[in-house]
């Protein structure tokens, strides 16, 4: 008897959707590049820079398609590990939208900013820019730095007006050191806002605020030639005002249950490219259909549930790891074991860091397998 392999469960190319061993995440390719594409005209409309954030897909090829359809905007990585895979794989213009302060790690920033063309971190307070000038200035490597301010996310980022001009002030003073921008991202109005007036009252009101620390800044003879912001969800109302240079949205391409749910005015989900496809292993009651992909297939780190692709008439209610509880009491069509349901991802971010592989599918049949390279690049 044939050993197994684990080509079995390999996807290949030119083969149909219909046959991938399931769970498997899948995209579509058309709507992917919609998506793209859709981004990349705002950007342009409103002449700011896309930067797209890879922490989402962390894969170099589609990286390159959307720093291609941005006319090289470059990339955003969240962790130095996710921008060592990207610039080994050729990506020459990479943003670090991370604080780093171990004294190894900051050896790796060199690293970068000896290989790219164009590298950049990002800083919010003296103490993460003394152990960066200190290596910085022993390798004889200068360092861009972007200064965070905190618009009202609460995370990280110094607060805007005296304090961020104190850190400026401070950046100036180092030899290995250069300011090149701020940081503003507005991420907590996707939890506040709850319709597109709002969306644009309150990304208006968190660039104002960004607006008045460049103002103070210059006023002051910094100058600041970029103002980063924006992710998928704000991006497009903060893009607008013209403080902004800069939009870094990640889920854009792919787009998901959380994107749906916080903006159904803007969100269908005839737009959203990533899905799960499962199969069902289990009808063990009239009501209840049991599918083969739990929350070690979908990402359940946030509050939204996996919703059907191309039903309404039946939820996921429930997951374990490897189990999906789907509520069939609505069921217009009959359920059974062994067909195949499809699901839009509850975050996409989290979901594909879960697989090792991102299948591109168009018009029913495999035309991508893109490895998820940083997968667990976390340090
Ligand atoms: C600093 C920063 N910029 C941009 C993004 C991308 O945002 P989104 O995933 O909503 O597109 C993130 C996501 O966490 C982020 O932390």
């Amino acid at each position: 008897m044939a050993t197994p392999t684990t080509d079995w469960t390999t996807p290949s190319l030119f083969s149909s959707k219909n046959e991938l061993e399931t769970p498997v995440l899948t995209v579509d390719l058309d709507t992917m590049e919609d998506n793209l594409r859709e981004y990349a005209n705002f950007a342009e409309t409103h002449d700011v820079r896309l930067r797209s954030h890879v922490k989402t897909h962390k894969n170099a090829e589609i990286a390159r398609l959307q720093s291609q359809i941005s006319n090289g905007g470059g990339i955003v990585c969240q962790t130095i590990s996710e921008a060592e895979v990207m610039a080994k794989n050729g990506l020459e213009d990479i943003y670090l939208s991370y604080t780093v302060v171990s004294e190894r790690k900051l050896h790796r920033l060199v690293w970068l900013a000896r290989k790219l063309e164009r590298f950049a971190t990002t800083v919010d307070s003296i103490d993460n820019i003394e152990p960066l000038q200190t290596v910085a200035s022993e390798h004889d490597v200068p360092i861009d730095v972007v200064l965070e301010i905190d618009v009202g996310l609460n995370r990280t980022g110094v607060s805007p007006g005296e304090p961020a001009l104190e850190v400026a002030r401070f950046i100036q003073e180092q030899s290995h050191v250069e300011l090149c921008g701020i940081l503003a991202y507005e991420a907590h109005v996707k939890g506040d806002a709850a319709t597109r007036d709002e969306y644009e009252q309150e990304c208006m009101a968190a660039m104002d605020v960004a607006e008045g620390t460049v103002d103070l800044l210059e006023a002051e003879g910094i100058p600041v030639e970029e103002v980063k912001v924006g992710g998928t969800a704000t991006s497009k109302y903060s893009g607008k005002h013209p403080v902004v240079t800069e939009i870094n949205p990640g889920m854009y391409p792919f787009m998901d249950v959380g994107e749906l749910k916080h903006r159904p005015f803007d969100i269908r989900k005839d737009d959203c490219a990533a899905t799960v496809v499962s199969t069902v292993i289990s009808k063990p009651t009239e009501d209840r259909a049991v599918v083969n992909a739990g929350s070690k297939t979908l990402s359940l780190d946030k509050p939204q549930m996996p919703v059907p692709k191309n039903r309404d008439d039946i939820n996921y209610a429930n997951a374990s790891e490897e189990h999906g509880w789907i509520d069939t009491s609505d069921s217009e069509e009959p359920i059974e074991v062994g067909d195949r349901l499809e699901f839009i991802v509850p975050h996409v971010c989290t979901t594909i860091n879960l697989h090792d592989t991102i299948v591109g599918v168009r018009d029913g049949t495999v035309e991508e397998i893109w490895p998820v390279q940083a997968r667990g690049k976390v340090r």
